[in-house]
């Protein structure tokens, strides 16, 4: 996978003051890709040291009130017409910066104040379709022993946690909000295991419970607090789905965005809030861009077959209608399946990193599903799956 980095953060000293921003994490992840730097005011020839520039309205100023516009867009429109050529799908941007900033720039006033905003170079990969992040993404979401993965497994997937070294087991039952009477439907079991895969830490939780078996949103979620309150910052939610015909094919898939039509939300249950800030919670990007474009590079690059879409989830327990399945076409879903939506909404709530992946293992609305064919299918996928989820551990 090829990545386009800000050189500062690579090491490279070429920011106004001669210096450069080091960031350790981003080293890592550009020393396990095809890593490449970019600056794009070296680009433009700008000298280094320079005075610092800045955005003020359209243009940039050095301080001093030289216009530098024309040069920062030589330079950003330069790099940006080399990473379109590279086919770079992620940059990971020094963040402020007046042509790498991302959401919030410096604001003119030289004194280190922000203003939103996005700088030159970041906006024209962002109008171009490629994923930009700060550094502070890349360190959010890099694994640690205190900030382990967190890996939910679904129908048919659960094979996943043979890949794990346990150092430790938690029975489900002695996880606060777990429902005490739950036992696991076929294909899932109720262990947790933190340990590693492939040395990278990780709490694998292989079986969860379902609102159709009749359990609240907040006993749903169980497992997403768990993991937050084990120090969790991302969470990797893997689910079987139907793939709705016209819109995805069965096999893999990457999870964009989702269609809660359960009728439920675990912020609308005391359980669910008592972790949370606000109720209110954004719910832009809740499957995390990064993790996606991370997870779309590693598909590419070992050659497997991975789809993209929007997941809707169901009350359940029966399977779509044929009227309920091009209900779900016309609204744009890829997936449907009966899980994930409140679980994400959960860890979008408590501010993690979600990846979505799931196995389309019946096209939706299909005559004579069940639940022996589901786990059939996915067993056929499920060494691509373990590659894609190994593969994407491996670059976090
Ligand atoms: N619909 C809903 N959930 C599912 C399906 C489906 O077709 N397949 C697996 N989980």
């Amino acid at each position: 996978m090829r990545v386009a980095f800000s050189a500062c953060l690579l090491g490279e000293a070429v920011r106004y003051d001669g210096g450069s921003k080091p960031c350790p994490e981003v080293i890592a992840l550009a020393n396990k890709v095809e890593a490449s730097p970019v600056c794009p005011e070296r680009a433009a020839g700008l000298p280094c040291p320079r005075p610092p520039a800045e955005i003020v309205g359209e243009r940039v100023l050095l301080r001093g009130g030289a216009d530098v516009t024309d040069a920062f867009t030589a330079g950003a429109r330069h790099e940006c017409a080399a990473a379109q050529a590279a086919k770079i799908p992620l940059a990971v941007l020094k963040k402020k910066s007046p042509s790498c900033g991302i959401g919030l720039v410096y604001d003119g006033t030289y004194t280190g104040k922000l203003t939103a905003g996005d700088g030159v170079y970041a906006s024209l990969l962002k109008k171009e379709g490629i994923c930009v992040v700060t550094e502070d993404i890349v360190k959010s979401c890099t694994p640690s022993v205190e900030h382990p993965v967190a890996i939910v497994l679904g129908t048919g997937l659960g094979h996943l946690k043979s890949l794990v070294k346990p150092v430790r087991r938690i029975d489900y039952h002695d996880i606060e909000g777990f429902p005490a009477d739950a036992s696991p439907i076929e294909g899932h079991s109720f262990e947790a295991l933190i340990g590693t895969v492939d040395e990278v830490p990780v709490v694998v939780y292989p079986g969860r419970v379902h609102l159709y078996q009749g359990y609240t949103a907040a006993e749903v979620t169980a497992l997403v607090r768990h993991a937050h309150h084990l120090g969790c910052r991302d969470i990797i939610f893997a689910c079987a789905t139907g793939s709705v015909p016209g819109n995805a094919q069965m096999g893999l898939g990457i999870l964009t965005d989702q269609i809660n039509l359960t009728g439920r939300n675990p912020l609308a249950e005391w359980d669910g809030l008592r972790d949370v800030d606000t109720p209110f919670v954004d719910m832009n990007d809740a499957y995390s861009p990064y993790l996606r474009t991370i997870a779309r590079g590693v598909a590419d690059d070992l050659g497997i077959a991975v789809e993209e879409g929007v997941y809707a989830g169901m009350l359940g327990p029966c399977f779509e209608t044929p009227a309920e399945t091009a209900m779900l076409r016309t609204l744009g879903v890829s997936y449907v399946g009966m899980s994930t939506v409140c679980e994400v909404i959960m860890a979008k709530a408590l501010g993690m990193n979600v990846l979505g992946l799931t196995l389309a293992a019946n096209e939706a609305g299909a005559a004579n599903i069940d639940h022996q064919s589901v786990l059939a299918e996915a067993e056929k996928h499920a060494e691509d799956f373990e590659r894609l989820v190994r593969g994407v551990l491996r670059l976090l």
